[in-house]
């Protein structure tokens, strides 16, 4: 830990249990109904919600069998179960949860925040010996790297990881590195103007060993909720930036800083100068070169849909996540991190009406919490985050009953080596404080 901060909001737990929301008709997948573990033994796969269809990578992390027991408890049996130890374990445990999580799986989080809040949290509470991270696999991992090494940070599903984050892998990454280097010359060197040709950008949606690539290359990891202070600092001293994984993160808040598109051009991994006819001219030209990387979550949110909310409520605020596509946000009337909407429906006057584009699970949260507003889902499916749905009550009463026998499960652990890189690049992060 290098970085002092300080504590995190904490918000107020959510009591409702929310599933979906007013205007959802039907569900992606009938699998959402079926336990995680049934869908856990069929290997790597995302499983049932928005990435069902994405190929999950031979390397993504597989759960093995939680123990029959945990797999047969009730809903009211698992939380008495989780309660107690939780208690039991007392402050030696801290439970992060993210916005994007099960209201049964909020009921029981410490703090609840978006991943930049809890990379924050997960460095708050120096006396846990046990950081219960309840969100996916890069979040995990980014608390490895940012707590103590004497502090075990638990996933209670390793199968929870994030199909985005898949879609960038350090050769990919290196490859692309290498063809620029051959374009534009070493990449880490400043010129005459005291500037590099390219820094490497990565949204906190990727691997350690790709936040150990950023570290090592004088790069910085950004949120959704601070990008744009992030790419503002790269450019006092890059000419251009290389952002991945998320393609349209990028996009949207580089045109917000005035960045032409022309001036953006697509990499998509393993094509020579990244295909999308990139030649040397354009990419000697750019200013902002995009990852082919994309949320499947995000990318459901269309036009359409903003038309017809529209249509429905002449007086409707729409307010979507910047990982959605460009249109889309150009089409809202804001965009920004799930804080930020969080913020926005709490600040909102009585009787707003809101259309979210962001995970489901969470508008319906919101809804459930402020009945004095209408809020309902862009998309009129019910299709959450497969990996972050795949965090069961089952998998949490499992980890925390283990740590109270003294058997510590899902530990994720980053190597050192690449800890310390990717440190660099998440410290550079932590000072980026969002406006
Ligand atoms: P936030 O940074 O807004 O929490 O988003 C994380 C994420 O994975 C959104 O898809
Ligand atoms: Fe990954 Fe999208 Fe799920 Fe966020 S919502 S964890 S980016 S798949």
């Amino acid at each position: 830990m290098t970085t002092s901060l300080p504590m995190p909001t904490l918000h107020a737990r959510p009591t409702a249990a929310a599933r979906g929301t007013a205007a959802a008709s039907s569900s992606c997948s009938p699998d959402l109904a079926a336990d995680p573990w049934t869908v856990d033994r069929r290997g790597p796969a995302y499983g049932p919600g928005a990435s069902q269809a994405d190929r999950a990578p031979a390397s993504a992390p597989v759960q093995g069998p939680i123990p029959e027991e945990y797999r047969e408890l009730d809903d009211a049996t698992l939380h008495a179960r989780i309660t107690a130890a939780r208690e039991e374990l007392g402050e030696r445990v801290v439970v992060l949860g993210h916005f994007y999580q099960r209201d049964e799986i909020v009921a029981h989080a410490d703090f609840l925040g978006d991943s930049f809040q809890l990379a924050r949290a997960a460095l708050s509470r120096e006396e846990a010996e046990y950081i219960v991270f309840c969100g996916v696999h890069f979040m995990a991992e980014t608390a490895d790297v940012l707590s103590r090494d004497d502090q075990a940070v638990i996933l209670p599903n390793l199968a929870a990881g994030c199909s985005m984050a898949d879609m960038a892998d350090v050769a990919g990454v290196e490859d692309c590195w290498a063809q620029l280097t051959e374009v534009l010359g070493d990449l880490d060197a400043p010129d005459e103007t005291g500037k590099v040709p390219v820094m490497p950008i990565t949204y906190m949606n990727c691997s350690a060993a790709l936040k150990a690539f950023v570290g090592r290359h004088g790069g910085i990891v950004c949120t959704s909720s601070n990008a744009a202070v992030v790419l503002e600092r790269a450019f006092e001293k890059a000419h251009r930036v290389l952002f991945f994984p998320d393609q349209h993160l990028g996009r949207n808040t580089a045109r917000a800083m005035g960045i032409g598109l022309e001036r953006m051009p697509l990499w998509s991994p393993g094509r020579p100068y990244g295909g999308n006819g990139n030649t040397v001219a354009s990419l000697e030209d750019s200013q902002v070169i995009l990852w082919h990387g994309f949320c499947s979550v995000h990318k459901r949110f269309t036009v359409d849909q903003i038309s017809a909310a529209r249509a429905q409520h002449p007086d409707v605020r729409v307010i979507v996540h910047p990982e959605c596509p460009m249109e889309v946000v150009d089409a809202a009337d804001e965009s920004g991190s799930t804080d930020h909407i969080r913020r926005a429906v709490e600040s909102a006057p009585p009787g707003s009406t809101f259309a979210i584009g962001t995970e489901i699970t969470m508008v319906g949260r919101l809804a459930a919490e402020h009945p004095e507003h209408t809020i309902f889902c862009l998309d009129p499916v019910v299709c959450p985050c497969s990996t972050m749905y795949r965090i069961h009550p089952a998998y949490l009463a499992w980890v925390l009953e283990s740590l109270v026998r003294g058997e510590v499960v899902n530990r994720i652990t980053v190597p050192e080596a690449e800890a310390a890189e990717a440190r660099l690049a998440l410290d550079r992060m932590l000072e980026a404080v969002p406006r």
